[in-house]
């Protein structure tokens, strides 16, 4: 199998994990249930979800906990989606190929649809009878909720705005980048290999280089896409960070500067992955992956 096909098999499974949930008979008001469901089920690529169940898979963790925690950390990713095409934030109308939530159903219910993405990553993974210890799996919810928070995702996007229309350094933009995207992604790896309760001290430090060398990559990449890539076929709009002023790799580095950033964060990846006792094909082929993908 091709890494798309194993990308594929993701894709589908986390999103029948979530499914379930949507189908059970919620207590809520329709519009902002459909709200919340229009933010989650629009074909993203579910690239966090693949490295959950890439890294668990990898360390002997059990599937059906890893479709949860997989689940969990996409609400997360696409809760940040919402809010981040919001006005206040770079103020985007297309993500994943349709309008933005806040151009569908009204900013008011993006933002609170972006709320209910947040609260139903951690009840789904504390309603979750995991086969791990009920230790590791408050381990695993302080860990999603910290690189969620000031010290990761939310933390980022802060920087993210406050550096807009300034001029910033590359060891600022590096810190921007590897807060908003660097440490959810990160992230996905931690959760697998924690719920597999086979990493070891080592394992997991080698882990964590991967980790955000991947992070980093993707979001360099990200910013390229938004010089070269085409609307169509990113699902969002190219050109969004130019036309907003925004600090990018390829606006402080330059194209070919920003190429190569990329291409030496994978080798780090490449170097981590190889100090690791175990099968690491799968996140091998996914990192090569992140930096030639065309959305
Ligand atoms: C986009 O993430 C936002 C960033 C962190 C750069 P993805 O490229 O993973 O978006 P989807 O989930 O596939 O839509
Ligand atoms: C977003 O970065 C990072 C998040 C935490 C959502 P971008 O603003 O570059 O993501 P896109 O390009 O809109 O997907
Ligand atoms: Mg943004
Ligand atoms: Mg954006
Ligand atoms: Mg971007």
């Amino acid at each position: 199998m091709s890494i798309k096909d194993y990308i594929e098999c993701a894709q589908k499974d986390v999103v029948a994990t979530l499914q379930q949930h949507f189908d059970q008979p919620l207590d809520t008001e329709q519009t902002i249930k459909s709200a919340t469901e229009y933010g989650l089920f629009n074909g993203g690529k579910r690239l966090r979800p693949f490295l959950v169940y890439a890294t668990g898979e990898m360390l002997g963790a059990k599937k059906q906990d890893l479709d949860v925690l997989a689940g969990a950390i996409e609400c997360i990713h696409s809760y940040s989606l919402v809010h981040d095409d919001l006005p206040a934030m770079d103020d985007d109308d297309l993500r994943r190929g349709r309008p933005t939530c806040h151009i569908e159903f009204g900013e008011a219910h993006a933002i609170l649809a972006g709320d209910a993405l947040q609260t139903l990553a951690f009840e789904l993974i504390a309603n979750h009878q995991f086969a791990c210890s009920s230790q590791t799996q408050v381990k695993i919810i302080a860990q999603l909720a910290k690189a969620s928070g000031l010290e990761g995702m939310v933390g980022g996007q802060s920087l993210d705005i406050a550096a807009t229309n300034k001029a910033v350094t590359v060891q600022e933009l590096e810190r921007i980048h590897k807060l908003k995207t660097g440490a959810l992604i990160n992230c996905a790896i931690t959760l697998g290999a924690l719920c597999s309760e086979n990493a070891d001290k080592q394992t997991l430090e080698n882990l964590n280089i991967f980790g955000y060398a991947i992070g980093l990559a993707f979001q360099v990449h990200d910013d390229i896409l938004d010089v070269e890539g085409d609307t169509i076929i990113l699902g969002k709009p190219q050109g969004s960070d130019i036309a907003a002023n925004k600090a990018t790799y390829p606006a402080l580095l330059g194209m070919l500067g920003a190429k190569e950033k990329a291409l030496n964060l994978i080798q780090q990846a490449h170097e981590a992955l190889a100090k690791i006792d175990a099968d690491t094909s799968h996140l091998a082929s996914l990192a090569n992956y992140l930096i030639e993908r065309d959305h």
